[in-house]
């Protein structure tokens, strides 16, 4: 069985305090919690010191990006060695935000991912189809090219150490979420590709996360669907009572 996964991606949010008095808080009410994984992913500025928060907790630290060199003269860009060396565990690649506003592209994105696992990080690739996408009926084709495009190149062993989140970008941040039916048929397309591009074990093992406006009162639905393993949070991983009731609904 895949593992669970309940990640909070902060986005560019929250202060230096606030950052601090979430990390407690979430200490206190979820640092025990095994039977799912809970990330906390930070903006970049506080994530050493969320490392060093949660080193004796069950609570795992991503980062929201990470550069696909290793070092030099890319100046604002965060290498994955060191992300890796502090404790991060996972790093979130080809989030919609990243694609469309800092313009990356599939092939920026596959190598990202590779570099990413290269260093020890679990990357958290994610893909997903625009309105019009959908619209058009072009949702499940559209997602199985950008997931295969971001995989190019990689052995079934290195596909065996990804995670992918499905986040349709017209449910980012709107409050509108897929169906937990809409969600399972592409989470269940993404399943399928990982079957051609892996081997069978490995593609069974691999966490298929939905993100796009997930909250406390919708999380139990979608989390359980056949071939949804968890969910990507935005806004609601914000407030600790709201990231809490996600976590174990
Ligand atoms: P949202 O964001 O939960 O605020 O919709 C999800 C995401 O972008 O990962």
């Amino acid at each position: 069985m895949p593992k669970t996964i309940i990640a909070g991606n902060w986005k560019m949010n929250k202060s230096a305090q606030e950052a601090l008095t979430f990390f407690e808080a979430l200490k206190t009410e979820l640092g025990e919690v095994t039977e799912r994984e809970v990330v906390v992913i930070p903006p970049t500025l506080f994530i050493w010191e969320a490392c060093q928060h949660f080193q004796d907790t069950a609570i795992k630290v991503g980062a929201q990006n990470a550069a696909y060199e290793m070092s030099g003269a890319f100046t604002g860009e965060t290498s994955p060695s060191p992300l890796a060396e502090i404790g991060v565990a996972y790093v979130i690649v080809g989030h919609s935000e990243r694609r469309q506003i800092f313009k990356e592209s599939d092939e920026d994105i596959n190598k990202k991912v590779k570099l990413a696992i290269k260093e020890g990080l679990t990357p958290i690739l994610c893909v997903g189809e625009t309105l019009e996408q959908r619209e058009a009926g072009e949702a499940k084709s559209f997602i199985a090219e950008q997931l295969k495009a971001c995989l190019a190149g990689m052995s079934s062993e290195e596909i065996s150490k990804t995670v992918i989140a499905y986040e349709p970008i017209w449910a980012i941040g709107t409050g509108k979420t897929a169906s937990s039916a809409d969600a399972e048929e592409i989470c269940a397309e993404i399943r399928d590709v990982l079957f051609e591009l892996a081997d069978e074990a490995v593609a069974k093992e691999i966490s298929i996360l939905y993100g796009g406006s997930v909250k406390a009162n919708n999380a139990g639905e979608i989390l359980n669907q056949e071939n949804i393993n968890g969910v990507l949070v935005g806004g609601a991983s914000l407030e600790i009572n709201s990231f809490k009731g996600i976590a174990l609904a």
